[in-house]
């Protein structure tokens, strides 16, 4: 992160991944107010820190949002409901209703002169005709439009960039939007139904090694291609881009891509194992291929990404192993609905 200290931020969505990351790192630099923001009761938030403040609020309702902003210099809002291809594929109109969470937040922002506010926006918003061949186009910012965005989450990720846009333009409050592609780390979702593939794969791989029963079944063919971003570059490219001048919505992605299969492939090494492999071809799959076009972030930040996948993984895999493991001995406070609170 730039070495500036900074002071009252607020994290909403702090309950999960990338925010309860954000807020990890932010107090390991030393911002002294952080507040804290997520819809779940504490016991259930993923990593929660007792010197902060930790606000349990339902950010769909306007006056929770000024509660949230009111006093505070900068919003990192990482709030919405979201999930893998398995939830985003049953859940359209929950995830359209996001669309309440950046919109108040973006009133409250307003309403109490907050200088400036990132937006989290989703690789989700490119159009669907791009992304039909398994080779991975690799996706620049210009192709969200014509829009044919993922349907429900998608195209709620696309009318909120435009919210931030006219908020800057028509009112001037310093909105910051990167177009997240597929993050993954500790701390991530891992069973549930909302987990996305590098964690769902890496469980699939340990449940098959634990319980000698060594198979795994992959959605789709297995030919799909994706890349993935390790979660400290994704706490690394916020920050960089709350601080800059770019003004659109910007790519914040790995430029890595793989199929699932060798995604599979990596888990197995890892885990030090080979599974036999079934392809469900009913299950969600979303496009066909997507990468990210990364010529814009470094035209302006010159930097990118670049976690290579393989070390990340391993990072990703031995956490899900460690997690897994608690949780089968019922061991409550290392499973991730009762993360210890870490001060
Ligand atoms: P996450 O599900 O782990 O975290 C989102 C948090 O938002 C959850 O803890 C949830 O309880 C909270 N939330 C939902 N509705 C709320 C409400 N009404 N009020 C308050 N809190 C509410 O997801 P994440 O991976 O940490 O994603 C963070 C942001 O990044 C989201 O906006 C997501 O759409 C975006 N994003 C993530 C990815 C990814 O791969 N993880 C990719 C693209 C975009
Ligand atoms: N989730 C999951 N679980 N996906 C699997 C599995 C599995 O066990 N096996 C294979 N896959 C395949 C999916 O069918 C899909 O083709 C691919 O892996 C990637 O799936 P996800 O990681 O669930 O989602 P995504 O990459 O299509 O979309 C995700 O990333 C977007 C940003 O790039 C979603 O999380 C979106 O919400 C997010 O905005």
């Amino acid at each position: 992160m730039a070495e500036k200290t900074r002071d009252l931020i607020v994290v909403t969505g702090a309950g999960g991944f990338i925010g309860g990351s954000l807020v990890a790192e932010l107090r390991k630099r030393g911002c002294k107010s952080i507040r804290a923001v997520d819809i779940k009761p504490f016991e259930q938030w993923y990593q929660r820190f007792d010197d902060v403040e930790n606000l349990s609020l339902d950010l769909n309702l306007k006056e929770n949002c000024e509660t949230a902003a009111k006093d505070m210099q900068e919003i990192y809002n990482l709030a919405a409901n979201m999930g893998g291809m398995g939830f985003i594929e049953h859940n359209k109109a929950l995830c359209m209703l996001s669309v309440l969470i950046n919109t108040h937040m973006l009133q409250a922002a307003l309403k109490y002169g907050v200088p400036r506010y990132f937006f989290s926006s989703s690789a989700c918003v490119y159009n669907g005709d791009k992304q039909k061949t398994f080779e991975p186009p690799s996706l620049k910012e210009e192709d969200a439009y014509p829009a044919l965005a993922e349907d429900g989450y998608g195209w709620e990720k696309l009318f909120s960039e435009r919210m931030c846009r006219h908020y800057r333009e028509d009112y001037g409050l310093t909105t910051r939007v990167a177009r997240f592609h597929n993050v993954y780390g500790p701390w991530g979702t891992w069973y549930g139904g909302r987990e996305k593939a590098p964690a769902a794969i890496c469980r699939k791989v340990i449940e098959a090694k634990l319980s000698g029963k060594h198979e795994i079944s992959i959605w789709g063919s297995g030919t799909q291609t994706r890349s993935f971003m390790f979660i400290d570059d994704c706490i690394k490219g916020m920050d960089l881009i709350m601080r800059s001048n770019i003004l659109e919505p910007i790519n914040l992605g790995s430029s890595e891509a793989v199929t699932i299969n060798q995604l599979v492939d990596l888990a197995e090494e890892i885990g030090g194992i080979k599974l036999k492999r079934s392809y469900d071809l009913t299950a969600p799959k979303g496009v066909n291929g997507r990468n990210s076009d990364n010529t814009l972030i470094q035209k302006y930040l010159q930097w990118e990404p670049s976690t290579p996948l393989r070390i990340g993984l391993e990072r990703t895999y031995r956490w899900i192993y460690d997690q897994y493991q608690a949780r089968e001995r019922g061991e409550a406070g290392v499973v991730r609905e009762s993360a210890p609170i870490v001060s």
